[in-house]
């Protein structure tokens, strides 16, 4: 069989297969990290260069940018053909310390103003951009996260994100990214669905939607599998809107399945591959991104415990979630 990339270049209706990565690896791990990645991926996402707290020099200041590390990473991605897609240009969660101290007019300056200086940075070189990425809560609720942002604004300031975002670079791809949405039917897929109804009704430049995707395979209700038929219905309403679907940040945790590590392999091999074979069969799917591509440097490991949520083993051997994708491309 050939790699992943391959696969997703060789489709008929060909999809972006990528990445999130630390550049670091790249260049500690030439063998292993630095040849699995642009073998196998067609897109890259960096994990957290590209994320307003991390570009700042000074997160007590906006003044003074570093876009060294990705910019290299960027580099590198031109270097071996793979598209960039970019994450975020708006967490209200991780609004850098600077920021959480502006009265309303002065935060609300300050963030179309990154927007626009980091998009025009890249300018034609970003295929696309998680414009805002988590504006509701994680906890079910449908309610807004606790940001200074949604506290002054509800969703207002989303629209004027994308309003930025499309006049910084009219011919990027702006995405609304968000976790626990993948499936219709919950509280809070349906507060962004509904969300996300408004902004195009209202004229929005948004051209699609990131579902996470950060799955546990023993879990249940909005964190567990998603069903294929809810997963369906909610790729379509946003089709019938003009927009495209993608996965963006998408593991699977197998800790919590009973069994030993074959059999819990194997139980999240088995949500990659009902989740991705029902997304790539609708048109408007165009591509998913993983949250790396070795359990050795997933972020799952530091934020949720011990797992093995990614396609490659701590010894970057293949494991049956591998296989699972290659199948479902
Ligand atoms: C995470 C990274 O993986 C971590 O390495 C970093 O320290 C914090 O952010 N949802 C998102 C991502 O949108 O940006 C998060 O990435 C994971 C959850």
């Amino acid at each position: 069989a050939g790699t992943l990339r391959a696969l997703a270049d060789a489709r008929a209706r060909p999809v972006h297969v990528g990445a999130a990565v630390w550049p670091d690896h790249i260049y500690n791990e030439p063998d292993t990290y630095g040849t699995i990645l642009p073998r196998e991926f067609n897109s890259i996402t960096l994990e957290a260069h590209h994320k307003w707290d991390h570009l700042l020099v000074d997160q007590r200041t906006a003044a003074v940018y570093n876009w060294e590390i990705a910019d290299r990473t960027v580099e590198y991605a031109e270097q071996h053909r793979m598209a960039v897609k970019g994450h975020t240009l708006c967490w209200p969660e991780h609004l850098p310390e600077f920021a959480k101290a502006l009265s309303k007019a002065k935060l609300r300056e300050a963030l179309l103003d990154h927007i626009n200086q980091t998009m025009r940075h890249y300018l034609g070189r970003v295929a696309s951009w998680d414009v805002v990425n988590e504006s509701f809560a994680s906890n079910g609720s449908g309610r807004p996260t606790n940001s200074a942002l949604a506290t002054h604004f509800g969703d207002e300031y989303v629209k004027d994100a994308f309003v930025a975002a499309h006049q910084a670079d009219p011919n990027c791809k702006l995405l609304y990214n968000d976790c626990t949405i993948m499936a219709a039917g919950f509280r809070k897929s349906e507060a962004v669905y509904r969300m996300v109804e408004g902004l195009v009704k209202s004229g929005t430049p948004i051209n699609g939607i990131g579902f996470q995707g950060h799955i546990d395979a023993a879990g249940g209700g909005e964190w567990g599998p998603p069903k294929p038929a809810a997963l369906r219905t909610n790729i379509r309403r946003y089709k019938k809107l003009g927009l495209s679907c993608n996965i963006s940040e998408m593991d699977v945790r197998c800790s919590g399945v009973i069994g030993n590590e074959a059999v819990r392999d194997k139980a999240a091999a088995a949500v990659y591959s009902t989740v991705l074979s029902t997304c790539l069969a609708e048109p408007n799917f165009d591509g998913v991104t993983f949250w790396g591509f070795t359990d050795k440097h997933s972020w799952i490991n530091g934020f949720f415990g011990p797992d093995r949520p990614l396609l490659y083993d701590d010894n970057y051997r293949p494991k049956a979630q591998y296989d699972a994708v290659a199948n479902a491309l």
